[in-house]
């Protein structure tokens, strides 16, 4: 069975979808773009034309079109900012757990169903120990915050999420909320572009150094998806 993949944009071009043929998959939610190869069902997050803010993504569509074309196993690539001094940008994260506090997708707008959230155990380990096996120093748990976005979060709110939180990102809580009610399997690998905002305190933001760490975080999660599709079945 394939693996279904949900990424950025900085996965087009990469090996990882060598010869891939975009589909159009038409769902209840909406229509999906995606890009198949023989091993992986690819969504890019952001579009075809990489232009879909994170608030304007259709969750609902995405995750749809894995469980219409039987695609089981999803992994999903997050771009995250740190809420921790001891997580630095450039660490591969996979988060155990989340907190969405609003804007929560479903696919429920007509029966009362509660499901309870999580991330799967499975994948999770298996991400795990592909990436020991390449010899990748990533971190085994995490808490997630999730923020609706585009904007990043104020001083303030940073200050609030560091307590219960390691990592704030835009996405991987509605994907893995949406995978549940599906009956999809979905576990995260995170990566670490930047300190959130007033984590660190007396170093002003290097947008360059962001951009080099993130292009070196790519290809650390480029192995670690074409270890995974290797060894999931
Ligand atoms: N905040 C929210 N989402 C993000 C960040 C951030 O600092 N970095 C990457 N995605």
């Amino acid at each position: 069975m394939k693996l279904g993949v949900i990424g950025g944009t900085s996965l087009f071009g990469t090996k990882l979808l060598e010869g891939a043929k975009e589909k159009e998959v038409e769902t209840k939610y909406g229509s999906a773009y995606l890009l198949v190869t023989d091993e992986l069902v690819f969504i890019p997050r952001h579009g075809k034309a990489t232009n879909i803010p994170p608030h304007r993504i259709n969750y609902r569509a995405n995750l749809a079109s894995f469980k219409l074309l039987d695609v089981e196993k999803i992994i999903g690539a997050s771009s995250v900012g740190s809420l921790k001094r001891a997580i630095t940008p450039r660490s591969l994260v996979v988060p155990h757990d989340y907190i969405c506090l609003y804007n929560i997708p479903t696919v429920y707008d007509d029966e009362i169903v509660h499901v309870t959230p999580g991330l799967d155990d499975g994948l999770r380990t298996t991400i795990i120990e592909v990436s020991k096996d390449l010899g990748l120093d990533l971190i085994e748990h995490g808490v997630y915050f999730q923020t609706a976005g585009p904007r990043l979060e104020t001083k303030a709110e940073i200050s609030v999420m560091r307590n219960y939180a390691d990592v704030v990102g835009m996405n991987m809580a509605s994907e893995a909320t949406l995978a549940k009610e599906l009956g999809l399997r979905y576990a995260d690998i995170s990566t670490v572009d930047n300190y959130a905002h007033g984590i660190i305190e007396e170093e002003a933001l290097d947008y360059k150094k962001i951009v080099e760490d993130a292009a070196k975080s790519r290809v650390d999660l480029e192995k670690v998806l074409i270890k995974l599709i290797e060894v999931i079945e």
